[in-house]
């Protein structure tokens, strides 16, 4: 497949969660997804242990059933206040409507989740992480948020979107069941939504300036 042409700073700049440019109506081959996983599979692993899975639904009643399960945890998360993105406040004109845009897009993803032609499930078979220390809870996730990072990166450049979520981690285990990831074993990570994009172009975002998050030597509040 051919691939965009994006220089690799064009590429880590300009991956975003997409959902309204989501394109329903065109399927995506296996075979592009297969080489999005080859790509991901490039990504560190503690002990190059390579505990990262990936659980692609394309099955649309288990799409249908995946994206009622997420609708009703996007259903929960919209009355945390301070959490759910509508309920947050920016401080200037421009950081408020940017923040507005991702609440509008959100609520069009949780109606719309099952609509994608693959739903895409990052997980890793390190064990569940409830209460485990912070060096393996670290190293179990560290397997596998890089991979699904790289697997959304290598989508771009074939054209394809994703967008990152965890709201439907509610009800993990409602999830686990549809496809059968085995839940005591088996932590998920990252729900995705994978179609072709509308359109290809796609902005750089509005983030805060380096020098404002780097800590040189000494943590600087
Ligand atoms: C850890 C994490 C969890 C997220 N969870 C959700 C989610 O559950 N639903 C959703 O629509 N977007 C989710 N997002 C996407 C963010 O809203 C998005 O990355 C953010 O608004 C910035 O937009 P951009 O990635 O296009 O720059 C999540 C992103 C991350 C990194």
């Amino acid at each position: 497949m051919s691939q965009l042409d994006l220089s690799s700073d064009q590429l880590l700049s300009t991956t975003r969660a997409v959902r309204k440019r989501l394109d329903f109506d065109r399927p995506v081959d296996d075979d592009l997804i297969r080489e999005c996983v080859a790509m991901a599979m490039q990504s560190p692993s503690g002990s190059n242990t390579m505990t990262m899975q990936f659980v692609v639904v394309t099955d649309p009643a288990k799409r249908a059933a995946i994206g009622e399960i997420y609708g009703k945890c996007f259903d929960i998360y919209r009355t945390m206040d301070g959490v759910y993105a509508g309920s947050l406040q920016r401080e200037t004109a421009e950081g408020q409507a940017q923040q507005d845009r991702v609440t509008d897009s959100a609520e069009y993803l949780a109606a719309h989740m099952a609509d994608a032609p693959a739903l895409v499930i990052a997980c890793t078979k390190t064990g569940r992480l409830d209460g485990v220390p912070a060096m393996s809870a670290a190293s179990s996730m560290g397997n596998v948020l890089p991979a699904m990072w790289s697997f959304m990166l290598a989508a771009r450049a074939r054209g394809l979107g994703t967008c990152w979520t965890t709201v439907g981690l509610m009800m993990e285990e409602q999830i686990a069941d549809v496809v059968g990831i085995p839940f005591d074993s088996v932590q998920q990570a990252v729900l995705s939504p994978l179609a072709y994009t509308k359109g290809t172009d796609f902005k750089t975002a509005m983030r805060p300036d380096p020098d404002t998050i780097i800590h040189w030597n000494t943590w600087s509040s």
